[in-house]
């Protein structure tokens, strides 16, 4: 199908079935029956490949640093599956980690970065999740530091570089930005609003929140001009227990938590989990692959950014595709945005939209529509104003909303699936 706004094709049959076939529980849920899913926001499905890789490593007795065999396999395993996460994130200097989760590693970075800083002023936005603001806030707290959150433009749904700018002094030691909104599906612009904190405090320390953006779209860190990037393992086609951190050259050898001793620029605490870092380079191969699928011109290239980049395109045109179908609808079935008493949150039509459609049912409580779609076969999720969401959903004047999040892999009948469910809702 072509998708309407871009001129663009969506993935043939073939390659649709191909990328489906790579990716467990894609239309059956083994607890409830078949099901389509749209809860990708709240974690992706799981590669095969990342399954079976993590399996047989996470059965190796053997420890890193060892001479035997298999201590130096498992040690060539790590620096592969860190050479992947560099290439992944688009850089090429400072140093990747894995820690325990995307909460854990972001307020393990801002933690730190506030200890470190010579600044007096930390700045974040309210459209971050509380993995950022909470430490930004505890730590500006304790250093005595004074910890500004700027708003977001409630009608595009993002925040600026003009909101930043309001808050930014020279006296700014550390500042958060969220990429993509979990609660919207909205990205907003990194590198501009990076540079806008640069002008005005050089020495800032930048800390990006990844997590929602990294399946959605490219990660290009080096073109950000940050210090810190944190993406999780379970949002990103891998699995749950472990998140990837980046910090740049600077960031990296702060004074932070580590065993004495050891070298300045380490952050990794603690023995390595191989199957981890494993789990990630199989999501790296399987981007590869997707991207040689999707541009010709890469079929025999071993350019791994490369593929990685035309895959992070194919994947914003599909889902782009698939949200125009939640919006204007598709098998004869009007969209969310042509519905009486249906409300789309944010813009209807937004450049930063990122496969998500969050949206309200006039009179109905969220809960009650996840619980309905849920009976009838399709997942998504319930975001009211709770500690989570309160941040985003309240400057909206939203107080719950139905968040339907698509990845790459689902399909235009899972899209109608849906939409037959909320048109029987409201008529
Ligand atoms: C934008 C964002 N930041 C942080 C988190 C927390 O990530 P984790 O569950 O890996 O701690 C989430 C999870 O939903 C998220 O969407």
């Amino acid at each position: 199908m072509t998708i309407p706004s871009l001129g663009k094709e969506m993935f043939s049959a073939d390659l649709a079935e191909q990328v489906r076939d790579r990716f467990h529980h894609v239309d059956q849920c083994p607890y409830q029956g078949k099901r389509a899913f749209f809860e990708n926001a709240g974690g992706s499905l799981t590669l095969k490949s990342v399954v079976e890789r993590s399996a047989e490593l996470l059965a190796m007795p053997d420890n890193q640093g060892r001479t035997n065999v298999a201590s130096v396999e498992l040690s060539k395993i790590i620096a592969q599956g860190r050479a992947d996460m560099m290439v992944l994130l688009g850089t090429t200097s400072g140093r990747v980690f894995v820690g325990e989760t995307g909460t854990e590693l972001l307020g393990r970075l801002i933690r730190n970065a506030i200890l470190a800083t010579k600044g007096t002023e930390v700045v974040g936005s309210h459209l971050e999740h509380p993995a950022t603001y909470s430490p930004s806030r505890r730590y500006a707290d304790l250093t005595g530091q004074l910890y500004t959150q700027v708003p977001f433009d409630t009608v595009s749904s993002v925040v600026t570089t003009d909101q930043y700018r309001s808050a930014i002094t020279s006296a700014t030691g550390v500042a958060t930005i969220i990429h993509a909104s979990p609660v919207t599906g909205m990205h907003v612009d990194v590198g501009a609003i990076a540079a806008q904190i640069r002008a005005v405090s050089p020495e800032c320390f930048i800390i990006v929140d990844g997590i929602q953006h990294a399946a959605h779209g490219a990660i290009d860190v080096d073109e950000y001009g940050i210090d810190g990037y944190v993406v999780s393992g379970y949002k990103l086609f891998s699995r749950h227990n472990y998140g990837v951190a980046w910090v740049s050259e600077r960031l990296a050898t702060i004074p932070h938590d580590q065993l004495a001793g050891a070298p300045a620029d380490v952050w990794e605490l603690g023995t390595r989990d191989a199957s981890a870092y494993a789990a990630t380079s199989e999501v790296v191969r399987y981007l590869e692959w997707l991207g040689a699928q999707t541009n010709a011109e890469l079929t025999d290239s071993t350019d791994t950014r490369a593929r990685l980049k035309a895959a992070a395109a194919a994947i914003r045109n599909q889902e782009h595709g698939l949200v125009e179908a939640m919006l204007w609808g598709v098998g004869g079935l009007p969209g969310l945005a042509q519905l009486d008493g249906v409300s789309v949150v944010g813009p209807v039509a937004s450049e930063h939209r990122s496969g998500m459609v969050s949206f309200e049912i006039d009179g109905t409580p969220a809960q009650i529509v996840v619980d309905e779609l849920n009976a009838n076969g399709v997942r998504t999720h319930a975001r009211k104003q709770d500690y989570y969401s309160a941040g985003v959903l309240e400057p909206l004047g939203v107080e719950s909303c139905v968040r339907a999040s698509a990845s790459h892999y689902n399909s235009l009948d899972e899209v109608e699936q849906l939409l037959a469910t909320v048109n029987r809702l409201v008529n």
